[in-house]
């Protein structure tokens, strides 16, 4: 089975996007290998610090192997979101095959540094390991937003940084803020295409760029940001509000029952609705 570096590199010569999808709960995760198996494309299941706290950091590996071997498609577990080079080394020691440290609150030196840190880590330990840095500032938080976020002009990646923080750090993949904002914003976002394929242009050809919250981020400005050259889409808050807003109408309909199972069926089947669009949107079907 290819690794997920051979993935992300189909992917951006062949023009499409894999895509990375969070979960907090067994029934997410197995949400995201059924609509992957169904669909005929790679698993990547993203897992937050919190998200993982929830689900058990141990587990959620033991997990991973187990979808791994009962739907034999690639699945590959990506600690994303990751604010400190501890919680990134406890991710790696506990087996996930990709780390997202995201220092990028911090100035430019000290994310360098971090992530570099990361990057030499990791690779000692497994050397399939896929690293992900980010550079540049993603406002927002996986829910949907009642006030306004506006992006600053600090906030946007600069390429020219970007091709020396890939270069000092040695990352497999860079996340990029291009005007994308995590969560559904209450204006329409507006990504900056040109600046993605200006990255596109000065990284080097095998590190992966990646566009995190593309929750709410209109169809043909997704197309058009895979088209400049994004290998890596990810999306949580589209799943969680299909899978709240089901849930929700499923308890008001069901007062008297008690099994959670039943209840929560028709919220599991929204989440893989949804996945499976995407994985269409950013024409990662039929790609095992
Ligand atoms: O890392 C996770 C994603 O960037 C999710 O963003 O909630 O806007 O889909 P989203
Ligand atoms: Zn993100």
């Amino acid at each position: 089975m290819k690794t997920l570096k051979e993935f992300l590199v189909d992917a951006r010569q062949g023009h499409w996007a894999t895509g990375h999808f969070n979960a907090s709960e067994l029934d997410h995760m197995r949400a995201i290998v059924e609509a992957c198996k169904e669909v005929g494309s790679p698993a990547i299941i993203g897992a937050s610090e919190g998200e993982r706290k929830h689900l058990g950091l141990l587990e959620t590996v033991a997990l991973r192997d187990v979808f791994r071997n009962e739907f034999n498609i690639p699945v590959f577990l990506n600690a994303d979101h990751t604010k400190s080079v501890d919680a990134a080394k406890q991710a790696i020691d506990a087996g996930f095959d990709s780390v997202h440290i995201d220092l990028s609150a911090k100035s430019f030196e000290e994310n360098t540094v971090g992530t570099k840190e990361i990057v030499v880590y990791g690779r000692a330990k497994d050397s399939e390991i896929n690293i992900e840095g980010e550079l540049g500032y993603l406002r927002g938080e996986s829910k949907i937003q009642h006030e306004k976020i506006a992006v600053s002009a600090q906030d946007y990646t600069k390429p020219e940084e970007a091709a020396r923080f890939v270069e000092q750090t040695g990352v497999d993949r860079l996340a990029i803020a291009v005007g994308n904002i995590h969560g559904i914003s209450l204006d329409e976002p507006d990504l900056d295409i040109e600046r993605i394929r200006a990255i596109r242009a000065i990284v080097p050809e095998h590190v992966a760029l990646v566009l995190h919250a593309a929750s709410g981020i209109p169809d043909d400005q997704i197309r058009q940001a895979i088209d400049a050259g994004i290998a890596n889409i990810h999306i949580n808050t589209d799943l969680r509000v299909a899978f709240v807003s089901e849930l929700k109408k499923s308890l008001a309909e069901h007062l008297d029952e008690a099994a959670m199972y039943k209840l929560d069926a028709s919220a599991i089947e929204a989440m893989r609705t949804v996945i499976k669009s995407k994985l269409d949107l950013f024409g990662a079907i039929g790609r095992i």
